[in-house]
């Protein structure tokens, strides 16, 4: 009998100690670590007796390695395939990680059953759900369940002989974290249960050839053993993200090896499973308020897609010592940072309200590029006056006022003159140039700038300051 030996693992990246560590040294998270027990010999060892690497020959120049077929497996989710970059390859391992309730085991059910009625078999292993709720949430999604299998298994050692004796297309396994190898001992979910398994299915997957998805949850304190651990053990590394009590559900692409990464598909999740927003910009926009003070629409890259959002501001005078600077959507230190630009650069007296900014839809903007249509909502209410309902405002803002350039201006207006923009306030360094937009375009060079003439506010008074300008 092999000694088994006791090692601390951080949940998060994989990371091995001899002892426990409160804080990971690898990834820096806190109490991150879990025991687990290792026999030497149950160590990865592929069960076609494979290793994953290339096998070693003579050095060729590129142009004489045969090329990797091209074919593509479409899921006919659109939204998800251009994620994918055109569909699964032959032998690709997708991650699908997200908290739980996003909707994955949605939104690879409902792929299942385009994929299925276009002739693939693809076999859904369930270790989370049993195969009657599978049954009823394929029935509740309107699918064809005669053309889907399921298999309902935790124990890793069952599930190779299903899908090495089937012949599938598609493998999906639904979660990572409730499989078991019986050898190891420690429980499904542990950091050695989740990388064992991973590792023998990706074997598998490169070996026969056939895609393979695994789900994994991640939680937002990242107590379970995560999809960090496999990030760099597969081929795609998808996150689904969303609020549960909103709608709107964004699929990005964190790595891919067949494919670009920062690609995001846009989905709804309505009462009949996932819909593919095919139209993100007017989906972002369906109920803005025209020419409400607060609003202001700005055009925002997701990865290589430009998209219109609404941010709102509230500013409102406030009763606390502290006044408030909260944000739904935007960074947090951002808004006290054009706070502080605006008070100081154009006189604006913010420093008695609270202000509140959100990005509707529940959206993330994570670009500078927002900075000025932020700055812009903060002003329009603070002013309580609207701006024009047809002008998308575009811009970072330096420390000193100053607009600055942002990456694929004509994109992003594009987008906008798409939807029915017709005038743009964009950096001034990138105005001239922008011909063939149907749009008036109006260069800023700073913030006093934009207000001025777009909110017609010329600063407040000079002896309100702090005098040191
Ligand atoms: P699910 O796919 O089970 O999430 P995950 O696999 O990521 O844990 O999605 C569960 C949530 O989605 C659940 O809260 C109910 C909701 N939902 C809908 O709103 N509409 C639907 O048609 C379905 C199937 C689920
Ligand atoms: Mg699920």
């Amino acid at each position: 009998m092999a000694k088994t030996k006791a090692r601390y693992v951080c949940c998060d990246c994989g990371f091995s100690s001899a002892g426990w560590l409160g804080r990971c040294p690898s990834c820096g998270a806190w109490e991150s670590f879990k025991e687990e027990s290792v026999t030497p010999q149950s160590q990865t060892k592929s069960i076609l007796g494979k290793s994953q690497k290339p096998s070693l020959g003579q050095a060729m120049t590129l142009a004489s390695v045969p090329a990797e077929s091209t074919i593509r497996l479409r899921t006919g989710l659109g939204e998800l395939d251009r994620v994918l970059g055109g569909g699964l390859t032959p032998g690709a391992v997708i991650l699908l990680a997200g908290e739980p309730g996003v909707g994955k085991s949605t939104l690879l059910l409902q792929a299942a059953a385009t994929t299925a009625k276009e002739g693939g078999k693809l076999l859904y292993v369930t270790g989370e759900e049993s195969a009657a709720q599978v049954r009823l949430r394929a029935e509740r999604l309107g699918l064809d369940t005669s053309l889907l299998w399921v298999l309902p298994e935790t124990s890793l050692p069952d599930i190779e002989r299903e899908i090495i004796n089937g012949d599938w297309n598609i493998w999906v396994v639904d979660s990572i974290q409730t499989l078991q190898w019986p050898e190891l001992g420690s429980p499904a979910g542990s950091p050695g249960q989740i990388r064992e398994c991973a590792a023998r299915l990706i074997g598998l997957a490169k070996t026969k050839g056939t895609p393979l998805w695994l789900v994994g949850h991640i939680t937002k304190e990242g107590h379970i053993a995560g999809p960090k651990l496999l990030e760099h053990l597969v081929d795609t590394v998808l996150y689904f993200e969303g609020e549960r009590d909103r709608p709107l559900r964004l699929l990005r692409s964190l790595k891919n090896r067949f494919g670009s990464v920062n690609e995001t598909g846009v989905f709804e999740m309505t009462g009949a499973g996932l819909g593919e927003v095919v139209n993100p910009s007017a989906f972002f926009l369906a109920e803005r308020p025209k020419g409400a003070p607060g609003s202001v629409v700005t055009p925002v890259m997701e990865g290589h897609r430009p998209l219109l959002m609404e941010i709102q501001a509230l500013v409102s005078f406030s009763p606390l010592a502290m006044p408030r600077r909260q944000t739904l959507g935007v960074d947090h230190t951002r808004i006290g940072l054009l706070a502080a630009v605006l008070e100081k650069k154009v006189r604006l007296k913010l420093f008695d309200r609270d202000i509140f900014v959100n990005v509707t839809g529940g959206a993330k903007i994570g670009e500078p590029a927002a900075d000025l249509a932020v700055a812009a909502a903060i002003a329009s209410s603070m002013l309580d006056r609207p701006l024009p309902p047809d002008l998308v405002v575009v811009g970072e803002v330096g420390l000193a006022g100053e607009v600055r350039r942002v990456g694929r201006l004509r994109d992003r207006l594009a987008e906008a003159a798409r939807l029915g923009f017709s005038r743009a306030a964009v950096p001034l360094g990138e105005a001239t140039g922008l011909t063939g937009l149907k749009m008036k375009i109006d260069g800023v060079g700073s913030v006093g700038q934009f207000l001025s003439r777009h909110l017609d506010f010329h600063g407040g008074r000079r002896d309100d300051g702090d005098g040191h300008d």
